[in-house]
């Protein structure tokens, strides 16, 4: 399976221009498989805080244990009045188990994020990733189609765990946005 997605990322391009355009097509779209504990997690540039800033997904998740929840949207109401807050109530009790980050991404614009985790308090705890074209998202397709509320394609709400650069926990909402599976207390009783 491996050498069938490497294939497909070679010779698969998206034609256009701009940022969100030529770029190679999500291979687990293409196979229409989401990612799954055990597989590798995909390199992705994300962004923090700018445009500026990219963070690469394969370098941040290569060493240690990290955590990433996921969400539909910023400032969407059930991701800030339950989501996030539920990471930043827990956040100690993630360090006592090991962890070394732990992550929000969003697919939203990168300035979107860090006021988001400016407005809940989050900073020096949660970082607060940009997936701006949604290319993350699309590369472990667990996307959503929101653009009838939010606009555009959004990320699923779930949570992951990544140890060594390997998915070593997921927990996918099953209607992509609810909150039953993917809270801080489902993530730690894993861990
Ligand atoms: C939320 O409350 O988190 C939400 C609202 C609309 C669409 C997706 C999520």
């Amino acid at each position: 399976m491996q050498a069938i997605r490497s294939l497909l990322s070679k010779s698969l391009t998206i034609a256009g221009s701009g940022p969100c355009r030529s770029r190679p097509l999500s291979t687990t779209s293409v196979l229409n498989m989401p990612i799954q504990v055990g597989n590798p997690i995909p390199s992705v540039d994300l962004f923090e805080g700018d445009p500026g800033s990219k963070v690469n997904t394969g370098e941040l998740f290569a060493k240690g244990k990290s955590v990433i929840f996921a969400v539909p949207g910023a400032f969407t109401p059930t991701c800030s009045k339950d989501h996030l807050p539920g990471y930043l109530e827990n956040f100690e009790k993630f360090k006592s188990k090991g962890v070394d980050r732990v992550v929000c991404i969003s697919v939203n614009d990168p300035f979107v994020m860090a006021a988001w985790g400016k407005n809940l308090n989050a900073d020096g705890k949660i970082r607060m990733l940009a997936d701006t074209c949604g290319d993350f998202s699309k590369k472990v397709d667990l996307t959503v189609d929101l653009a009838a509320v939010l606009g555009s394609v959004r990320s699923k709400r779930y949570a992951m765990v990544v140890t060594d650069g390997k998915v070593t926990a997921l927990q996918v909402e099953p209607d992509g946005t609810g909150l039953s599976c993917s809270a801080a207390k489902d993530i730690l009783s894993v861990i």
